[in-house]
């Protein structure tokens, strides 16, 4: 699919054209990765961070949050939450802290992969190489790290570079030499972000061949820079792209045609600015995957990453049933197993006769 095209289905609002785009993006996951929905248990072990990303709620100048770290313990009893509840996957999510250090981190990683045939996935921030490596050597198997933008311009505004630190983009090529499966992402509606940007990053995803790809809405933080006063950073009017849901998904539907066998998760931003449907209308419009969150309640308030998030009462026991519930009323069935990147294509379903 070539710019002007992109452009134009990222810009287009006629019915028809987007009822097309949907069939078209859910075909290709159908024929790419499949019904099954993936379910990868989040737990976000710290909201403690050095950073100061302008749009993220837990970045090191905002003092309005209590800082907490998971304990090992409270951490392995999330991990056997996610064993019952028989997903394949447990995410280790946290803001960057040298509290978390290397060896810490790597002990954790051999005693969850010591409890069971659970893949790892990390999103743990920007790490250096031999830290990637040691993580990956203790049995990770996957890293989110979403590049946020393929502007370098409104990144570097958004995103506060540390003296001599790599590019996210650089992290993610090492992450992807390391043998770990790659996850990258961007938010939609940054003020600052244009069309072309936005085009531009669907087709990195593309090129950088991302295993994994997250998208979601841009929701303003009101402890934030970029909440406090986004228009002082929106781009000129007529390119501004906005941070509404139906792009969201225009965005969604298109990677996944770009990036037939990524694995997309339907994230939980898309679910808090659409709590009735948006998880479901992530999954029919290119999506497969779903990351509950496992997180214990008393924490979740505090990784306030964006206002309102949802899911901060949700996911106990009794809505895992629920959630289950609503992925068989789409048609979709539920996935076993770890849930890797498939680069080929599951054989056609037999005819029933
Ligand atoms: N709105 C939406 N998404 C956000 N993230 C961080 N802050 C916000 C926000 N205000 C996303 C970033 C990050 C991921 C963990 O959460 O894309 O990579």
């Amino acid at each position: 699919m070539d710019r002007d095209e992109l452009l134009h289905w990222l810009r287009t609002e006629d019915r028809g054209a987007l009822a097309e785009l949907w069939a078209r993006a859910d075909s290709v996951r159908q024929a790419h990765v499949g019904p099954a929905v993936h379910l990868r248990g989040l737990i976000e072990i710290s909201n403690r961070c050095t950073r100061r990303c302008a749009y993220c709620g837990i970045n090191a100048t905002n003092h309005h949050i209590a800082r907490y770290d998971m304990p090992d313990t409270a951490i392995l009893a999330c991990v056997d939450r996610a064993i019952e509840l028989g997903y394949g996957t447990v995410v280790l999510q946290a803001g960057e802290s040298p509290l978390w250090s290397r060896d810490r981190v790597a002990a954790l990683i051999a005693s969850i992969k010591r409890r069971a045939e659970l893949a790892v996935t990390l999103s743990l921030g920007e790490q250096d190489r031999e830290t990637l490596r040691c993580w990956r050597d203790a049995g990770a198997d996957r890293y989110l790290l979403r590049f946020e933008t393929s502007d370098p311009e409104l990144y570097a505004r958004i995103h506060p570079r540390e003296p001599g630190a790599p590019d996210r983009l650089e992290i993610l090529g090492w992450i992807k030499d390391l043998g770990y499966e790659a996850g990258g992402g961007v938010m939609i509606g940054i003020p600052g972000q244009t069309w072309d940007t936005l085009a531009n990053d669907l087709t990195t995803f593309e090129r950088l061949d991302l295993d994994m790809i997250g998208i979601g809405p841009f929701i303003p933080h009101p402890d934030t820079p970029l909440g406090h006063d986004p228009t002082a950073w929106r781009a000129p009017v007529r390119d501004q792209v906005p941070s509404d849901e139906a792009l969201v998904y225009r965005a969604l539907a298109l990677a996944r045609l770009l990036c037939p066998h990524a694995n997309i998760p339907s994230t939980t931003a898309l679910a808090t600015i659409n709590h009735r449907a948006g998880r479901e209308l992530g999954l029919q419009r290119g999506a497969n995957v779903l990351m509950p969150n496992l997180t214990p309640t008393h924490y979740r308030a505090m990784y306030d990453i964006y206002p309102a998030k949802h899911g901060l009462t949700a996911d106990t026991p009794y809505d895992s049933q629920h959630l289950r519930t609503r992925i068989h009323t789409i048609g979709r069935t539920i996935a076993t197993g770890p849930g890797s990147r498939n680069h080929r294509s599951p054989p056609s379903p037999r005819r029933s006769h």
